[in-house]
This record gives structure tokens, sequence and C-alpha cells, in this order.
């Protein structure tokens, strides 16, 4: 018999790097990037009883209700694809908060969509699940996979990478009464303005891949475990950087004290995650890691967190 009550732990991801190539016809932009998730994680609950519908309890952080919450769509495209004629209670407790740039509604949806395919008495294949996660949404497809993933296309192209060693995380973004978080489609329109003033359209697509990727294989595999073992690692990273980065320091004075703060740790990796607003310092060792959260907590959120490679990201959903 197929599990009618399952559990899922849906991690929030960082991105190490992103380079936007160009506006596509679609209105969509074509992206390089590296996924990253991490331990900082909503919980969802996921019950089939008899009879149909779907219903979304929350705890936590606000999130949208209904149709607006992307969990709550999630389940309803999987029930009507899976013609699956149970009612979908769903609760969930949220934790990553919204407009960060850390995926959390993505998280959340992939989370419905691999407990509901762990439930179905004829389990659909990885490629059917990543349909679906592409419909729903750019990143949802990353959270399918976990761990350490290269994303291509509008970032719903994706390719697991080996894993990094054990790092840990530090974000940190303005506090939410001084500024509400980024706004990921106004972030896209911002770089169009600065693309179309600069003549900045990026190069061919399969040129700007082979730059990528071979700037990914010469920055990821000094953050693997095997070289974990100075104090540090690296702090250069050129070539990957995020393209948002720039606009999101204007934004207000926060970003760039935020960022000034983070490159005076310690930290072998700091960067933006996704459009933002929330930078990311990463630590080889846990004690400045901790006194750097704890620094910037005096005048922002953050959170002390750390990399969660694919094996266990892919443990974290249980059915009992
Ligand atoms: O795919 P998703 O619904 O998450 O995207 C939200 C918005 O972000 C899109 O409507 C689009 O404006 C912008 N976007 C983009 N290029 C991408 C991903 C998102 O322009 N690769």
């Amino acid at each position: 018999m197929p599990p009618t009550r399952l559990r899922a732990r849906a991690c929030a991801k960082i991105n190490l790097g992103l380079k936007i190539v160009s506006r596509r016809p679609d209105g969509f932009h074509e992206l390089r990037t590296v996924f990253q998730t991490i331990a900082l994680a909503d919980d969802l609950v996921c019950e089939l009883t008899r009879g149909q519908g779907v219903g979304l309890a929350a705890s936590g952080l606000a999130v949208p209700q209904g149709r607006g919450n992307l969990a709550y769509r999630a389940a309803e495209l999987v029930a009507d694809q899976l013609k699956l004629r149970r009612r979908i209670d769903l609760r969930l407790h949220k934790r990553i908060p919204s407009g960060a740039g850390l995926g959390g509604g993505s998280s959340d949806a992939a989370a419905v969509i691999r407990m509901l395919a762990r439930a179905a008495a004829r389990p659909p294949s990885l490629a059917t699940q990543l349909a679906w996660a592409r419909e729903l949404g750019s990143d949802v497809p990353n959270f399918l996979l976990g761990g350490t993933v290269l994303g291509l296309g509008r970032g719903d192209e994706v390719y697991a990478l080996p894993d990094l060693g054990k790092w840990h995380c530090v974000l940190a973004m303005p506090r939410a009464q001084s500024h509400g978080g980024v706004s990921t489609p106004e972030a896209f329109a911002r770089w169009d303005r600065e693309a179309a003033g600069s003549g900045l359209t990026g190069g061919g697509d399969s040129d700007t891949l082979i730059e990528f990727c071979s700037l990914v294989d010469q920055v990821l595999p000094a953050f693997r475990p095997e070289r974990n073992r100075g104090p540090r690692g690296p702090k250069v990273h050129a070539g990957i950087e995020n393209d948002f980065l720039r606009g999101v320091l204007s934004l207000s004075t926060d970003f760039p004290r935020i960022h000034r703060q983070l490159r005076r740790t310690p930290a072998a990796w700091v960067g933006l995650t996704g459009s933002g607003a929330a930078q990311f310092g990463l630590f080889h060792q846990a004690g400045p890691a901790a006194e750097a959260a704890a620094r910037l907590a005096v005048s922002h959120q953050s959170w002390l967190t750390r990399l969660v490679g694919r094996r266990e990201y892919q443990g974290g959903l249980r059915a009992w």
C-alpha cells in the first residue's frame, strides 16, 4: 500500500553565482547559475484521506493562502495529473522568509510533488516530475534534485553536480520593516534597463555555457570535501558572481552595509542569492560563522545555517 502520510523538509537554496545571459523572446531570462540547498527549511506534512480537494494549514511566517500559494497549486496540479481521487491536506510550518531569493515557495512546491509522487500507486518518472515542476516556476526543478545543481535556461534545466564539503552558511538581509524583500520580476526589469543602456545583452548561448561551466569547474573543487582542510577556502570566485548584486546594493544603504560586514569576516565566499534580498557568507569553521551571524543580527536579520548535500536532502522526505 502506498503511504498516506508523508513529511518533507523543504530546504532553502542559495545561488553560488548567477549570470544573466539575455532576455528571451518568451520574456524570461536565459541564466547560468549554481543552486545549493541549505539547512534552513520549511516543514511540510501531507495527508491523503477519502474525499477530494486540497487544504492548506500554515504556521510560522505568514504565507499566501489557497491558489496564491505555490505548494497548494502543486498539490492541485499533481492530483489532476495523477488522477488522484483523494483529499490532500497540507500542513506547512514556514521558516524561510519570502522575497529573500531563498526559493522557499519553490521548495515547498517541489516537496509536494515529491511527496505525492511517493504516495502514488504508480510513481511518476523524474522526467515527469521535472515537467510539473517547470510548470510551477523556474526554481522548482532544482528542488527535485537538491545538493549542488547547475541551472541553465530559465534556471529550470537542472544538472546534478558533485556535493561540496561541510560549509557553514551565514545569511543576512535587512529587517522587514525597513525593506520588505526584493521582487524578482522587478529585479529582472532593472537588469533589462541597465542592459539596454550599456548594450550588454550577453554572448552567444553556447559561448556563455562553455565559459560559465569552465569557471564553475575552476571554483567549485576548492569547496569539495577533500579540500576542506585549511581554515579558509579561496576568496576568489571571479566570473560567476551574481549579476543582480550591483542593482541590489543600490536599493538601500543596508545592502552595502551587510555586504561590507560579510566581506570583513573570514568567509571564503560572499555572495547574493537569487535576486536578493539575502546575502550569504560561506565559512569553513563554525566559530567565525557564529560570530559573524551574531554581529549581523545586531542591525539586520541573520541566520546561521549550513550547506546540505544531495543524499541528506533526499533523505528529508519520509512516510510514516
Ligand atoms: O518562473 P517564475 O514564476 O518563478 O518567475 C517569476 C518571474 O521572474 C517571471 O515572471 C519573470 O518576470 C522573471 N524571471 C525571468 N527569467 C527567469 C526567471 C524568472 O525573467 N529565468
